[in-house]
């Protein structure tokens, strides 16, 4: 990718924020560790600071060789990246006497700043500092205030080097989004030319030269990462990738062969392999859901292996590695530069010592299902829920035997279609059906039966990390029960989860 920013990251949960609101801008931008600055080239149009959990003040705080920078190309520091440039420049950061949190109102603008230009008078902005600046360096010039923080915006004058003490990326700032868009475009000279097409174009060249007449291997899950990242690798070479993926035996009802007909239908070279016995086999009498996760994750390398033997002379392994896999917001103690390594290292099965190809690994889960728009893959394939790795294993608490497999995604099955007949499909984040190992007493005519009970979950979220139940109307809950109870042997109750995440999480195991 040509143009770029910079993001230096000091450690703050909303740095990957920044990233993805300079992305909404169409400007690429990259996340690296303050303590590992990559090569300033032509490339770079400017720096974004970051804020930290620290405090300038303690003893090893996140430093960075800002003289190398200053004044050589934009730079914007957030919080702790402002309060950064004016503790070393010989300004006073001092602990507010109250700490800052939530929504503050800008009393104060100097318009004729780039970078407050188009702003509003009493503009709110959101605030999360325990420090403040109170002293400016010499040269240095207050361009924004709020009633209780004078230096809530400033410019070092004769350079383009800025500093906010408020958080833009957040979507409170109401007019964040402008102030980072003044940064990038008016300030940085940015050309706002970064879409999905220019991704597609340039990732594709990238593959053909990476890739030359080699051959590539990899899995697919049905999901929406990894039939991307297929997608991409076949424009590049066509049938040189040949796609595995793999029946466990705990997908939802008939998604192997709806799945596997998409996957053909969009021209893909791809492998089906029935191994849900093998799958059954592994995990029969496990009751530990972490045993149940490395059991299915052991039996698909295994499973995996086996197949990409069977390619000749196969060179690399395609993976649908996303970018919040590739970043964490740096430890302040540490890089944390965490990138997946397969490189030859001994005991591992054959085809991980293959060399790794990444094509979706500069981008967001959204960015994702745009570029999977723009490459015109299925919405049934785009638009799908999560769902995880060990499947309908880790909703099965308990032993997992095939029996039960049916049982649940019978009442998977009525769950998601009813979602999406009543148009609440899309709404929803992720959703599903959990089977407990208890048995509750019902009645059937005269008699009493002790049946099974499912629970049902429907969660809101963005990356998974934090979710809320979602309150679904009553009479589709009510609706849902009856079918269930009626169509699925074997069940007799049904139970909606209410519980957030935290302290809940989505998954029950
Ligand atoms: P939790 O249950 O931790 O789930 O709130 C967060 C997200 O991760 C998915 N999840 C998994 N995905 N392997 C996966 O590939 C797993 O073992 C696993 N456990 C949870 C979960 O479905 C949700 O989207």
């Amino acid at each position: 990718m040509a143009e770029q920013i910079l993001i230096l990251d000091f450690g703050s949960q909303y740095t990957q924020l920044i990233a993805r609101r300079v992305r909404e801008l169409n400007v690429y931008c990259e996340i690296h560790p303050f303590n590992n600055v990559p090569e300033i080239n032509d490339d770079i149009k400017g720096i974004i600071l970051s804020g930290s959990p620290c405090s300038v003040r303690d003893e090893g705080a996140p430093d960075l060789d800002l003289d190398s920078l200053r004044g050589k190309l934009p730079i914007l520091g957030v919080c702790y990246g402002s309060q950064l440039l004016a503790h070393k420049y010989g300004g006073e950061v001092l602990p507010s006497t109250i700490r800052e949190y939530g929504r503050a109102n800008l009393d104060h603008i100097d318009l004729h700043h780039d970078l407050l230009k188009e702003m509003t008078h009493g503009s709110t902005v959101w605030m999360s500092h325990g420090d403040t600046i109170k002293k400016l360096p010499e040269g240095f010039k207050v361009i924004a205030s709020t009633s209780s923080v004078e230096v809530a915006a400033f410019k070092i004058e004769g350079e383009k080097t800025y500093g906010i003490q408020f958080h833009p990326e957040v979507t409170h700032s109401t007019e964040g989004k402008n102030l980072l868009r003044n940064f990038v475009v008016s300030i940085c000279g940015c050309a706002q030319d970064w879409t999905s097409d220019v991704f597609i174009d340039a990732t594709i060249e990238d593959l053909k030269s990476k890739i030359g007449s080699d051959k590539v291997v990899m899995g697919l899950s049905g999901g929406v990462d990894s039939s991307v990242a297929a997608t991409l690798i076949h424009r590049a070479i066509g049938d040189q990738l040949t796609c595995v993926f793999v029946d466990n035996g705990l997908l939802r009802k008939n998604e192997f062969e709806e799945v596997l007909e998409s996957y053909k239908d969009m021209g893909l070279n791809v492998i089906g392999v029935d191994s849900k016995q093998r799958f059954y086999d592994a995990l029969a009498g496990l009751t530990d859901p972490e045993a149940k996760r490395k059991a299915i994750g052991r039996v698909f390398i295994e499973v995996f292996d086996d197949e990409a033997h069977k390619i000749d002379g196969v060179k690399w392994l395609g993976q649908g590695t996303i970018y919040p896999d590739v970043i964490e917001s740096v430890s302040v103690k540490g890089p944390s530069a965490t990138i997946k390594s397969h490189h030859n290292v001994g005991g591992l099965p054959d085809f991980m010592k293959l060399s790794v190809v990444e094509p979706l690994n500069t981008l967001f889960k959204d960015e994702v299902r745009e570029v999977g728009r723009a490459l015109e893959i299925p919405e049934k394939i785009i638009g799908r829920h999560p769902f995880p790795g060990p499947g309908l294993a880790i909703r099965i608490l308990g032993d997992i035997t095939a029996e039960k497999v049916k049982t649940l995604q019978e009442v998977d099955h009525i769950f998601i279609q009813g979602l999406k007949n009543h148009g609440l499909y899309d709404q929803v984040w992720q959703a599903g059906a959990i089977l407990l190992p208890i048995q509750s007493v019902g009645v059937m005519g005269d008699e009493r039966t002790y049946e099974r009970v499912v629970a049902l979950r429907a969660v809101g979220s963005v990356d998974g990390m934090t979710a809320d139940w979602i309150h679904l109307p009553y009479e589709f809950l009510g609706k849902m029960s009856n079918e269930i109870i009626n169509r699925v042997k074997g069940v007799n109750r049904v139970v909606y989860d209410i519980s957030s995440k935290p302290p809940a999480t989505i998954e029950w195991e």
